[in-house]
């Protein structure tokens, strides 16, 4: 991302502002920097974070917004700004929410089970287990963590709500461990969980579309996935934007392709970085460049 000049740059992840302290470092005076996160807490942590940072680059605009990413377009017109040189996405769940023991992410701590990134809107994971019918709940396991014992999971969920309402996070496991007999379905039932409590596809896919639209010719867009299915997801969405459009007829093209891949293959992590970041391990870094 070294380019001389000023730039639009967009952390739509902003989290506590690891990656943004880095941009803001290197970009030129006159430069614009958005940073955005769906969590309030992490949006004043990072704000924090940068305020340093931000005095030895006061001649770089700083905007910091509690929003989600799926706002981009309306984001950068309330700001007026056209066009994006840089975004990065860095998906999911930021350490800060693993290590909050009041949150209900972690399988480590006994929470009440409430999993939002942004605890303005209204759905918690409490309210999923309690009202989600025993299809639904199968349902978000199998396609959001490829949960193989979704449907004893969710008959003992709906089994045991019958009994007694399901209001902390180790209520849960108990059910998932006795129902599931699997050391890795808690793992995977609260992934499935947190993805359908933030209706995390549903936000990135609007997102990565509006952004496409927004990055200049020769701007960049990034994007780490942290599983198997939001890489599927990431790399289902890019797709059309590589290959162009073909008429089914003539197999001439009509909309040319827009993206090219900046590395044939995803970017993984070093060893280093594992031994440094255990949690960067299944991390897979996708970059490119608008070209049309
Ligand atoms: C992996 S962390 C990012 C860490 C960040 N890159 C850093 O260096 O500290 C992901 C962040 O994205 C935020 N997030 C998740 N979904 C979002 C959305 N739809 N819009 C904006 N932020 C979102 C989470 O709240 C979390 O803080």
């Amino acid at each position: 991302m070294a380019h001389p000049g000023p730039r639009v740059v967009v952390d739509a992840t902003l989290g506590l502002g690891g990656h943004a302290n880095m941009f803001v470092s290197h970009m030129s005076p006159e430069s614009i920097f958005v940073g955005i996160d769906r969590d309030r807490d992490n949006l004043d942590i990072a704000r924090n974070n940068l305020e340093s940072i931000q005095n030895q680059s006061s001649k770089i605009q700083i905007e910091l917004v509690h929003s989600s990413f799926s706002d981009i377009d309306t984001i950068l017109d309330e700001r007026w700004i056209g066009g994006i040189d840089y975004i990065l996405y860095d998906l999911g769940v930021s350490s800060a929410h693993y290590d909050d023991g009041e949150r209900g992410f972690s399988i480590r701590y006994d929470a009440p089970l409430d999993m939002r990134f942004d605890r303005t809107t209204w759905r918690t994971a409490r309210d999923l287990v309690m009202m989600a019918s025993e299809y639904e709940l199968r349902d978000l396991m199998w396609r959001y963590a490829d949960e193989k014992k979704s449907l004893h999971i969710a008959r003992a969920i709906v089994e045991t709500r019958k009994l007694k309402s399901i209001d902390t996070t180790f209520e849960l496991l108990e059910i998932i461990r006795w129902s599931s007999y699997d050391k890795d379905s808690p793992k995977r039932v609260f992934q499935a969980l947190r993805i359908a409590v933030n209706t995390e596809f549903e936000h990135i896919e609007i997102s990565i579309k509006k952004a496409i639209e927004k990055l200049n010719i020769g701007g960049q867009i990034a994007i780490i996935s942290f599983h198997s299915i939001e890489d599927r997801i990431v790399k289902n969405l890019i797709t059309p934007y590589l290959a162009g459009t073909i008429d089914d007829f003539t197999w001439q093209t009509i909309i040319p392709a827009r993206l090219a891949k900046d590395n044939k293959k995803p970017i993984l992590p070093t060893q280093l970085e594992i031994d440094r970041n255990p949690r960067s391990r299944s991390a897979k870094l996708r970059v490119l460049t608008r070209i049309n």
